[in-house]
């Protein structure tokens, strides 16, 4: 077992691909760390294994989270974050949902933090256009923000420097 639990949620693809690639990055720099779960078939106990969490989900439905987020929100609600560090990735589509830029990651922080948790991996706005998103607290979004309808070429780049901002956040 890796030292750190990657949980994804994805409709079409996407947010597993970033998955894996966060997954190469993080290995990079620490071989054999992070193991990948699909959100859909994993239970809490599986989750309260790790001390260190990456949680991945994209926004769909104008502003609602993930199916299999959606499905799993239940359970989450009555899970003790505790001494846990979670980041949290976002995926969404910033030219199509302006309004509604990475909601769901938004809510997902909220709530880890409302459990518990530690949010780490905080990351800056000023590369995205957008009106208005849950995710957004001031200058930051509570999540890493990929976009791979409008801005994937910039998405490796933005990869490597979040893993290596969250490793170091991590302290392992
Ligand atoms: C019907 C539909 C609704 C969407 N709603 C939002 C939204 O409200 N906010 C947002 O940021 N992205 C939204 N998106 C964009 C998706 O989050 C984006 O395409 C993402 O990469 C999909 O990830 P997945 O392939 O892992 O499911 C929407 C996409 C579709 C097709």
């Amino acid at each position: 077992m890796g030292k750190i639990g990657l949980f994804y949620g994805s409709n079409t693809g996407n947010t597993e691909f970033i998955a894996f690639q966060i997954k190469e990055a993080y290995e990079k720099l620490d071989p054999g760390s992070v193991d990948v779960f699909n959100i859909g078939a994993s239970s809490p106990e599986q989750i309260l294994k790790y001390t260190y969490l990456i949680f991945g989900i994209p926004t769909w439905n104008t502003g609602e989270l993930q199916d299999d987020w959606a499905a799993f929100w239940p359970k989450l609600g009555e899970m003790n974050f505790t001494g846990k560090k979670i980041a949290i990735f976002g995926l969404g589509d910033q030219n199509g949902y302006g309004f509604n830029f990475l909601d769901a990651a938004g809510m997902l922080a909220d709530e880890v933090m409302k459990q518990g948790a530690e949010l780490l991996g905080l990351w800056e706005t000023n590369t995205y256009e957008f009106a208005e998103s849950k995710a957004n607290v001031e200058d930051h979004f509570l999540s890493l923000g990929i976009d791979q309808d409008g801005q994937s070429g910039m998405t490796p780049a933005r990869i490597t420097k979040w893993v290596k901002r969250i490793k170091t956040e991590f302290g392992i």
